[in-house]
């Protein structure tokens, strides 16, 4: 037996095992799992002892190199995948967005022509779909084949991505009917369009008002729709972005009845709350995004959630605009301000603090959560998402005691600023592989620009 590298002495964690083995890997895959594997011919040998070695994360919602609101978002495939491999996730799935009266195709085409060149990890795409004419409806089908298994729609942002019921409900259905998986933006967006022109017009406009006018009921409300059509379709439906408890009881309730509905959160919901809004000046615009955020009350809840399987996942929606010069374009109209923050870089820590360190739940949910549900979910799975003889060999070895403050001095995503700022995490990443190849050694990039593949992903089959 021949390995590449093998990986020594580490605590192997998936979603479902704790075990102290090493890894032989071979090219791209795992080859061998086992004690005292050969390593008189390996290529590299790397102790992982008092490490656990954990399949590489997947982080299901990005937006990398997106162009919104006059702007674009300030990662591309290079900046944003090596900041997310430095926090230990080696996949992402991004939104490609079909704008009206384009085929979705060509959607996918200009997506893939930002990713290839540029991605360090592999990477594949959601479809956001904003019109949705026959021709794409047959398109659906076609994507599908090709591995975009997944749509992302709307049911905010009115004139811009919103849809409405009978053109979800379609798109449901087609997506059913092909084996994909519909990904919700669930806010009942022309409530809080009236909201907002109420209060442009009574004069309120500091970047905090982006947070009140974005009630949670309107995301509540439109969560159980989404679930309720979903219903009617036959289809699955995954909610993005999940940011408070009448949501998330939408999502529970749905699921005790056994339909097939999902959700993510992610950490800006479980970490930040609506008192960040209050920064001094205009700083409240570093925490503007949509869902926006909540009471602080809220972020246990998410929490119980995560442990309890309400929720499945942890994305991060990192979606980063700056805050000179881009986030400043909404300086006197918070609805003028780039929606999305920053935080592709440091979701495996903050999770594991939080989750782990926090006693909320075990470091195999933790796995769970942000790698092996979302690998299930999107299509990825055995290939990604655990550690498996043939699975690829994107492998994280992680310190669970190494200690770090959180600050965009030291952090790696294109973004003058970090939403997480003077937040302290335990958990760290020291060495990440993707498909063999290490990208990350000691706090140091050492991979190529152009390696990451497009990832053809299976068709939905449940968790
Ligand atoms: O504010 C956000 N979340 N920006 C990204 C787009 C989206 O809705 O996910
Ligand atoms: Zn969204
Ligand atoms: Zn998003």
């Amino acid at each position: 037996m021949r390995f590449d590298t093998v990986i020594r002495n580490g605590t192997v964690v998936t979603a479902t095992d704790t075990s102290v083995a090493d890894i032989g890997i071979a090219g791209d895959t795992i080859s061998a799992i086992g004690a005292g594997l050969p390593v008189e011919n390996a290529g590299r040998v790397i102790d992982a002892a008092n490490h656990l070695v954990i399949p590489g994360g997947i982080d299901v919602h990005t937006h990398l190199d997106m162009p919104f609101g006059g702007t674009t978002s300030a990662d591309d495939f290079e900046t944003g995948t090596i900041a997310a491999a430095f926090g230990g996730t080696t996949t992402l799935i991004d939104f490609a967005i079909q704008y009206k009266g384009q085929a979705l195709r060509q959607a996918f085409d200009t997506w893939m022509q930002k990713a290839q060149p540029k991605a360090v990890t592999d990477y594949a795409f959601h479809c956001i779909i904003t019109d949705l004419g026959s021709a794409q409806l047959e398109e659906m089908g076609q994507l599908v084949r090709e591995g975009v298994t997944s749509f992302k729609l709307f049911m905010a942002y009115p004139g811009v991505f919103m849809l409405d019921d009978a053109t979800i409900f379609r798109a449901m259905r087609q997506a059913a009917k092909h084996s994909g998986l519909i990904c919700m933006h669930a806010e009942n967006g022309g409530a809080i369009d009236v909201i907002v022109q109420q209060a442009l017009a009574d004069g309120k406009r500091a970047p905090k008002y982006h947070a009140l006018t974005r009630p949670t009921t309107a995301e509540a409300e439109a969560t159980g729709r989404a679930i309720a059509l979903a219903e009617m379709a036959g289809a699955p439906v995954y909610i993005v972005h999940l940011s408070c408890n009448e949501a998330l009881e939408k999502v529970r309730e749905a699921r005790d009845r056994g339909l097939p509905a999902y959700a993510e959160t992610c950490p800006q919901y479980l970490y930040l709350s609506l008192e960040n809004m209050d920064a001094p000046g205009f700083e409240g615009a570093k925490y503007v995004f949509t869902p926006p955020l909540r009471e602080k009350w809220h972020q246990e809840k998410l929490w119980q959630g995560l442990a309890r399987d309400t929720l499945q996942v942890v994305s991060t929606d990192h979606c980063p605009f700056c805050f000179k010069e881009q986030k400043e374009m909404g300086k006197d109209d918070f609805t003028k301000i780039p929606n999305g923050g920053p935080g592709i870089e440091h979701r495996l820590s903050l999770i594991y603090t939080g989750g782990v360190h926090g006693k909320r739940f075990s470091a195999n949910r933790f796995v769970e959560i942000v790698s092996t549900a979302p690998a299930k979910l999107f299509g990825l799975y055995p290939r990604k998402g655990t550690i498996a003889v043939g699975s690829d060999a994107d492998l994280v070895i992680f310190n669970p005691e190494q200690e770090e403050t959180i600050s965009a001095k030291t952090h790696h995503m294109r973004v003058d600023y970090s939403m997480f700022e003077g937040i302290r995490i335990k958990g760290m990443p020291r060495t990440v592989l993707s498909r063999g190849r290490t990208v990350i050694e000691s706090g140091k990039f050492v991979g190529r620009p152009g390696s990451g593949q497009f990832l053809r992903r299976q068709t939905y089959s449940g968790l």
